[in-house]
């Protein structure tokens, strides 16, 4: 999906502000917009606490933030609530939260006793703020746009990923889901790709993050593979597949995954016998370099085209085409 750059029409163009987390995703977008980023500070002070400012007038404007809810999590989601604050207090006519990467997405139930549903506290607080609509990517479970009660839109990364797949010149490829809850994805990706699916039974016993792929269901020998996926935290999940894949007789393997938190196991992913992850550009900032085999695909187009539609109050439903 490619958009042309273009204005806003509308006389007053969109205020687009960076968060912490998204700096270099925001920029990307603005440029698409041809407008510069809205002017704004965030101070960390030595008592862990943060402040942000705008430091141009937002009365009267329809504003964006751009804030991924990624590493440092906690603290981003934070500075993402001050920024909403922020603006509402400071008169602007509506806030729209683009978070590309929606972290505690995976904390969408309560599946066992005494925990929370992490993703709809997190709904909760950003709504509090006084959100108006959000803008987001893949979230790990669509449903959560039902725990906020403002618009959301949830962006697929999946055109971009196609491309760069279909860029690779797979032989006879096999989409790869790495668990049942991928297999919905994993469909709309291998109709795109015109390919077959196989989909991997993953067990994860513990919280503890590993996983274990025990069985794969469909056809992998002699085709080139593609792993898709939600989220890359560990790699734990993608190294299983690609070893059973291996074991199957499948040929090269490459992964495309939207978010590529990359949280850990940077060396067994370079390691694996996976050739190239591609993910969407959605997470910036992480505790290690991701792996040298990662290769990020930007988003920017398609963050800045809904901006741009929901400013000029244009329908956004045709950026959900697969
Ligand atoms: C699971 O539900 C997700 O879609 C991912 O498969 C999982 O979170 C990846 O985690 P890791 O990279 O740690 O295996």
């Amino acid at each position: 999906m490619r958009f042309a750059r273009r204005r806003t029409d509308s006389r007053e163009p969109p205020l687009v502000f960076a968060g912490s987390a998204s700096p270099a995703l925001t920029a990307a977008i603005c440029r698409e917009l041809g407008i510069a980023p809205a002017r704004g500070e965030t101070m960390h002070f030595s008592e862990g606490t943060l402040f942000v400012r705008a430091l141009e007038n937002v009365r009267g404007r329809n504003v964006y933030v751009v804030q991924s809810t990624s590493y440092p999590t906690n603290h981003n989601l934070v500075e993402l609530l001050f920024w909403i604050d922020a603006l509402k207090r400071a008169s602007a006519a509506s806030v729209t939260a683009v978070v590309p990467y929606f972290g505690y997405g995976k904390g969408d139930r309560k599946d066992e006793p005494r925990v929370s549903i992490r993703a709809r506290v997190c709904a909760d607080a950003i709504e509090a703020a006084g959100v108006d609509r959000v803008v987001t990517m893949d979230l790990h479970a669509p449903q959560i746009q039902g725990f906020f009660r403002v618009p959301v839109d949830d962006l697929f990364a999946l055109p971009y990923l196609v491309d760069a797949v279909r860029r690779e010149g797979l032989v006879s490829p096999v989409v790869v889901a790495p668990d049942a809850g991928a297999a919905k994805r994993a469909r709309r990706f291998a109709r795109s790709l015109g390919a077959p699916i196989a989909i991997a039974d993953k067990e994860r016993a513990e919280h503890d993050e590993r996983a274990e792929v025990l069985e794969l269901v469909g056809d992998v020998e002699g085709r080139d593979a593609v792993i898709v996926d939600d989220i890359v935290f560990t790699g734990g999940t993608l190294v299983d597949v690609a070893r059973i894949l291996g074991e199957r007789g499948a040929g090269r393997i490459v992964a495309a995954v939207t978010h590529g938190v990359f949280s850990g196991g940077q060396d067994r992913l370079d390691a694996c016998p996976i050739a190239a992850i591609y993910s969407a550009g959605t997470i910036e900032a992480r505790p290690d370099p991701p792996p040298a085999k990662a290769r990020t695909i930007s988003v920017a187009p398609l963050f800045a085209e809904a901006i741009r539609r929901i400013d000029q109050r244009e329908s956004v439903s045709s950026l959900f085409e697969e």
